[in-house]
């Protein structure tokens, strides 16, 4: 061969690599699939002569919650969704194979809700309560081997309620793996890399490795590094020979400098990877993965958030972890689908309110840009519930923190730790240290484990009193809400950059309007006042003209967000409607109103209001629908961008040109209602840029189905099914609430439904929905590859089919 001399090292270091990555030496197996779950107590389902043939066989990600009828009586209230808790039982009954013997076998768990303890043959490997975090237990040491059976149970034990202020889910509701590896390897969450030098010429990237010699003698091994660029080029390399005292971990730390590094950015946003082998006498004992991204930022405290030293406003949705009619349970496309949709929208940024997110979801926002505030708390040592997190705190909080940033910190998407979210403490009167004394605790638990990222608190309470803000104890100074004290807030907190940590709260019924549009109904009136005067079929209008007292409309917010350059970024509650917490009503209201988009995934006006600004791509969004009756008044708005007006025609008749002016980001004519066809003309310079029509729809006629994706994966993947309910000349029927009756063929079957009303009473894992306002939602998957057939119905329409194939 006459190859250069680089390609002949390159050939060299590749097969080195694929050989080194052929020997087994790690194995992460997914532990997902056969278990058995009783929903309810049992005696001793943890020993191994217990007979579970009874119980239910599922397999996991699960969540027992949102299986359950709403119920209102249920303790969760319907601030949980008024779906049930309980408690629960999981066994897995599981071989491990002869050749294991001498290796390390563990069980990671990404989070079960909550108070969860888990037994391997008989024995307790401990409890968390922690609903939110991952936890892993060291099986080996009671583990059978060859054809002995082991048993895995899990008790869950979500049955003190209320323990949550929004719905939690019950269960194992993320992902379990079984992680095999040698006695000697790279501990669990046991690389840290950081990037504390980079320019467009190099990035210095720093690797601490932390080994763990499980083995009862003293050992030296070589730790080699290597880090592969997105072509899985190598960029750098590195080896150390350790010593590793037995039965304990050792860190090594390796340093590369990685020439005209790719910098991850929201725009762009690049993963590199370090691939770290442990040798020993020269064979690879582990093999252990670390993604991280390249990139720099500074808050400054004027001007605001700098990515890679360009200016970038965090414009950032807050959202909880349920995935609507999937309840708590995570699927990975379902947050795929939902970071699509805000990515759409121009949003960059998410906030895991108020807890360690499922690991996807961070994996997806390294992968398709995103910045996160990744939040630890929503209370400290004072209650916000009689069951909540306080109860565990002294105990638990210092691991749960210490888990959490172990866990997240290589993300290269985590930007902003947030120790609490409106913590009770902030109130904390003259002579009580207790919450600056945490405040304290906790921002140096997360600077001994990073100290790469500034630490936040969410603040609800603005004034100086506030016992946290006073410590100025984080680097970043949070406020929710109080878009008109934005302006004065760093001068009064110590000059330190500032961040909206939760804004808005405005309330929406997805296709519902109430009249005036420039009318703005506040509800409740007051934060500690009931509701006394809103609809009666909780409806909440999708005009900006319904919001909170402590919120805002998104307009009201947005035009102080864009205008201030000190507020680095904002996060808005919320980015997806969310089960729980339906304020402002009552049962049985079950869900939220604060999403831009609703529980469905369907987007409400507001959406547009963002993508109008926030994105360069042209819109042109008309509101409301064109179905009112003859004579009534009408305001009808529209959010457009790149262009100076829009013009609006009714049955070809002009209503006038508009054109938004000084801070308006909408604009609105007043009319009265005749049947027929709306056209909304936008133009710059002279020139058309968009046109959009809407008519008045007949009588519903006819199902049209859209699928997000025609082909999927056997397995977990997802086919989101969009319902429309059309009159017969294609238009959407705007209060169409047909029930649509689904069948599948060919081995498919139903993740869940959805229509994204906030009091239906209807099951989400049922095989029919009505629509709501137009639309609803059959979510689908599929076991084995072939071809999956769905057919909608409902009597008087004519019916739809859509193929989706499986891979
Ligand atoms: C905030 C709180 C959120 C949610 C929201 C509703 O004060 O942080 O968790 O409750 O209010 O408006």
């Amino acid at each position: 061969m006459n190859l250069p001399l680089i390609k002949r090292i390159s050939l060299v270091l590749l097969l080195f690599v694929s050989a080194a990555s052929i020997a087994q030496t790690r194995n992460t197996a997914s532990f997902n699939s056969n278990w058995k779950f009783y929903l309810g107590n049992a005696t001793d389902p943890q020993s191994a002569t217990f007979n579970d043939a009874s119980w239910r066989s599922l397999d996991l990600p699960h969540d027992w919650s949102i299986e359950l009828p709403f119920d209102s009586t249920s303790p969760t209230g319907t601030g949980g969704g008024a779906l049930r808790g309980g408690l629960g039982w999981y066994r897995k009954t599981f071989t491990v194979p002869a050749t294991t013997k001498g290796k390390k076998v563990f069980v990671d768990f990404d989070g079960v809700y909550m108070n969860s303890e888990v037994f391997i043959n008989g024995h307790s490997l401990g409890v968390r309560p922690n609903g939110f975090i991952s936890f892993r237990y060291d099986l080996t040491p009671y583990l059978h081997y060859g054809n002995e059976k082991n048993i895995i149970a899990v008790k869950v034990d979500n049955s003190k309620q209320p323990n949550s202020r929004w719905y939690s889910g019950s269960g194992i509701y993320r992902n379990v793996w079984l992680t095999t590896v040698s006695d000697v390897f790279v501990d669990h969450w046991g690389t840290h890399i950081t990037t504390p030098q980079v320019d467009d010429q190099s990035a210095k990237v720093v690797l601490t490795t932390t080994v763990n010699n499980a083995k009862a003698e003293n050992g030296i091994v070589l730790v080699k590094t290597s880090l592969y660029d997105a072509t899985s080029k190598i960029v750098g390399t590195s080896s150390n020979n350790i010593a590793v005292p037995q039965k304990g971990t050792t860190n090594t730390t390796q340093q590369f400098l990685i020439a005209k590094p790719n910098l991850w950015s929201v725009d762009r946003p690049y993963l590199y990877k370090a691939v770290t082998q442990i040798l020993e006498n020269g064979k690879v004992i582990d093999e252990y993965t670390t993604t991280f991204g390249v990139r720099y930022f500074n808050f400054d405290i004027d001007k605001g958030f700098f990515l890679n030293g360009k200016h970038l406003k965090i414009r950032g949705v807050c959202d909880h972890h349920d995935l609507g009619c999937l309840g708590a349970a995570v699927n990975t496309r379902a947050l795929e689908r939902q970071l699509q949709i805000l990515k759409d929208m121009g949003c960059n940024a998410i906030r895991t309110s108020h807890n360690p997110p499922a690991p996807e979801l961070l994996d997806l926002c390294d992968k398709m840009g995103f910045v996160v505030m990744d939040e630890a708390f929503d209370m400290w040592k004072k209650e916000k519930n009689p069951y909540d997190y306080h109860l565990y705190w002294d105990e638990w909080h210092k691991k749960d923190l210490t888990d959490q940033v172990m866990r997240d910190r290589n993300h290269p998407s985590v930007f902003i730790w947030s120790v609490g979210n409106e913590i009770i403490e902030q109130w904390d009167k003259d002579g009580d240290t207790l919450g600056a004394g945490i405040l304290r605790e906790l921002v140096s638990i997360v600077k001994s484990l990073d100290d790469s990222r500034p630490t936040v608190t969410a603040n609800n309470e603005p004034n100086s009193y506030n016992a946290l803000l006073k410590t100025n104890a984080t680097d970043l100074i949070g406020y929710n809400y109080h878009h008109n004290d934005w302006d004065s807030a760093i001068i009064k907190w110590y000059r330190k950059p500032f961040i909206v940590t939760e804004s808005v709260s405005a309330l929406q019924t997805r296709g519902h309007y109430d009249m005036p549009s420039d009318s703005i109904r506040r509800w409740p009136q007051q934060w500690d006042k009931p509701l006394t005067d809103a609809n009666a079929d909780l409806t909440c209008s999708a005009y900006e003209n319904c919001a909170t007292p402590w919120g805002s409309t998104h307009e009201e917010t947005l035009k102080v967000f864009e205008k201030l350059d000190h507020v680095s970024g904002m996060f808005i509650w919320t980015g997806f409607d969310y089960i729980g917490e339906p304020t402002p009503y009552p049962w049985p209201a079950r869900s939220s109103y604060f999403g831009i988009v609703d529980l469905a995934g369907f987007p409400k006006d507001s959406y547009y209001l963002y993508q109008s600004v926030w994105t360069d791509k042209p819109v042109l969004h008309i509101l409301p629908h064109w179905n009112w009756k003859p004579g009534q008044t009408i305001d009808m708005w529209a959010y457009y961008n790149n262009a100076d007006e829009v013009e609006l025609f009714v049955n070809g008749k002009s209503l006038g040109v508009k054109k938004k002016t000084g801070d308006d980001l909408h604009v609105m004519w007043r009319t009265t209602f005749v049947p027929g066809t709306l056209k909304a003309v936008s133009r710059r310079n002279g020139k058309v840029v968009l046109t959009k029509e809407v008519r008045t729809a007949g009588a519903p006629a006819k199902i049209t189905l859209q699928v997000d994706r025609k082909a999927i994966n056997a397995g977990d993947d997802l086919s989101f099914v969009t319902v429309r309910i059309e009159d017969k000349d294609g238009n959407l029927v705007p209060d169409a609430s047909n029930d649509v009756q689904f069948k599948l063929s060919g081995g498919g079957s139903f993740a869940g439904v959805d229509n994204g009303c906030q009091t239906s009473m209807e099951s989400f894992k049922a095989d029919h929905r009505k629509a709501f306002n137009g639309l609803c939602l059959a979510v689908v998957k599929a076991a084995k590859a072939g071809k999956v057939t769905l057919t909608a119905t409902s009597p008087g329409l004519s019916s739809a089919t859509v193929n989706i194939d499986v891979k």
